[in-house]
C-alpha cells in the first residue's frame, strides 16, 4: 500500500474531512446571505458535508460542488439525490464554471492560498457576490513547541491579523469572521477517531503509519487545541 493509498483508507467513509458542522455553516450564510435563487459553489468539498446545508440556503437555487478528489464526488452523488440543483464535478475548485453568488470553502483554502483563491475566484463572483472559508491560524503570540512542531507541515500557516492581510493583499475586505466553535472540531475527530480505532487491529505498516499521525493530530488538538484554530472568514471584493 502506498502512503497515498493508505491516506485515503483512512480518510473515506467520512462524512466529512475537515472541521465544521451545521451550527459553522449557518454562522458563515447569516452573514453571506445568497439570494434564495442563488447560485453557489462549495469548493473542495470533499464528501459534501455542508452540501445539503448549502441547498437549504438557496431553495430556488443551484449548488455546485467541486473536489479534485473523484471517490469524495462518487460518495456524494451515492448519498444525495443529485437533481438540478445539485452539480457535483471532480474537477479543480480554481476553475469553475460560471458565476457564483457565494464560494464556500471549508478546510481547502490553504491548498492555494487566501490571496491567490480570492483572486482567481474574483472573475466568478456575480456582483454582490461573497466568500466564507475556513483557514486554520494561530491564536496565540507563543504556541507550545509541539504545537509549532505539528504544524511545520503548513509553513504558511499565521495568525488571525496574517489572514485579514492576505484578505486585504487579494483587493478583497472581511465583512465577518470569528473562530470554529470546539463542537466543529469535535464533529471531524470523533468520527475520525472511530474510524482509525476501526481499522488499527488488521494495520499494515503504511496504514498504521498513517492511523499513528492521525491519532496524534487528535490528541494535540486535545491539549493544545486552545493556542490555533480555524477562523471562519466572510469576504467581500473591496472594490
Ligand atoms: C480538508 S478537506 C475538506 C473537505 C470538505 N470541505 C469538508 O469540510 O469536509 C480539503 C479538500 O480539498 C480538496 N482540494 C484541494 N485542492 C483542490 C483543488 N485545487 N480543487 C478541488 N479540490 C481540492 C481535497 O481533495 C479535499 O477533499
Amino acid at each position: 500500500m502506498t502512503p497515498e493509498e493508505a491516506f485515503f483508507t483512512l480518510h473515506s467513509d467520512l462524512l466529512r474531512e475537515g472541521p465544521g458542522d451545521e451550527e459553522s455553516l449557518g454562522w458563515a450564510l447569516a452573514q453571506a446571505r445568497p439570494p434564495r435563487d442563488g447560485r453557489v459553489l462549495d469548493a473542495g468539498c470533499g464528501p459534501g458535508a455542508d452540501v445539503e446545508g448549502l441547498l437549504a440556503a438557496v431553495p430556488e437555487g443551484q449548488v455546485v460542488a467541486v473536489d479534485q478528489h473523484r471517490p469524495y464526488i462518487d460518495e456524494l452523488a451515492a448519498r444525495l439525490d443529485v437533481d438540478a440543483r445539485l452539480l457535483a464535478v471532480t474537477g479543480d475548485m480554481m476553475q469553475p464554471e460560471g458565476m457564483f453568488d457565494l464560494i464556500w470553502c471549508a478546510g481547502a483554502i490553504y491548498h492555494v492560498g487566501v490571496t491567490e483563491a480570492l483572486r482567481r475566484w474574483r472573475p466568478h463572483l456575480k456582483p454582490g457576490g461573497r466568500v466564507a472559508f475556513s483557514e486554520i491560524a494561530w491564536r496565540v503570540d507563543n504556541p507550545p513547541l509541539e504545537a509549532r512542531d505539528f504544524w511545520q507541515s503548513y509553513p504558511a500557516m499565521t495568525d488571525r491579523e496574517g489572514v485579514l492581510a492576505r484578505v486585504e493583499a487579494a483587493g478583497w475586505r472581511m465583512l465577518a469572521d470569528r473562530w470554529l466553535p470546539e463542537a466543529g472540531w469535535a464533529a471531524y475527530y470523533e468520527p475520525l477517531a472511530a474510524r482509525i480505532a476501526h481499522l488499527r487491529a488488521e494495520a499494515l505498516p503504511a496504514l498504521a503509519d498513517v492511523l499513528t499521525q492521525a491519532e496524534a493530530e487528535i490528541s494535540l488538538w486535545r491539549r493544545h487545541g486552545d493556542s490555533y484554530g480555524y477562523l471562519q472568514v466572510v469576504a467581500e471584493p473591496a472594490a
